[in-house]
């Protein structure tokens, strides 16, 4: 059901862990499964990403995610970390579940608000980026179930 790269990330997620005084933090959460993400940004004067770390209190496939997701934005610039969507994640992992699919959403909402986070605090603008929209201090609970 998941290819080897997905248990692989799980087995061994990397960059897993916090960053004391980051640059930037975000922490989202998916109000369906009550999973939860926060990532670290360490950014640099010329906004390279020089490290990252994430948490997640979540399922397999939001680690697995997360994993491949620091991976792929460590050393690159804020802009080009900007191009590192679920899709990018999902094919990295060479494919996901189409039931999991949406896991791999945390992660690229969480680089984004912390990338927001960054950006706000650094009077800096990141050109394609929208103001986190489910932010966990302000997430309004859903009540349907
Ligand atoms: Fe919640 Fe995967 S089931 S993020």
């Amino acid at each position: 059901m998941y290819t080897e790269k997905v248990m692989d990330h799980f087995e061994h997620p990397r960059n897993v862990g916090e960053i004391e005084n980051a640059s930037g933090t975000g922490t989202v959460g998916n109000a369906k499964c009550g999973d939860i993400m926060r990532i670290y940004l360490d950014i640099d004067d010329d906004q390279i990403i020089r490290d990252v770390k994430f948490k997640t209190f979540g399922c397999g496939a939001a680690v697995a995610t997360s994993s491949m997701a620091t991976e792929l934005i460590k050393g690159k610039s804020v802009q080009e970390a900007m191009a590192v969507t679920n899709k990018a994640v999902c094919e990295a992992l060479d494919g996901l579940p189409p039931v999991k699919v949406h896991c791999s959403l945390l992660a690229e909402e969480a680089i984004h608000a912390a990338l927001w986070d960054y950006a706000t605090k650094h009077g800096i603008e990141i050109s394609g980026l929208q103001k986190p929209k489910s932010d966990i201090g302000e997430e309004e609970v859903e009540e349907d179930y």
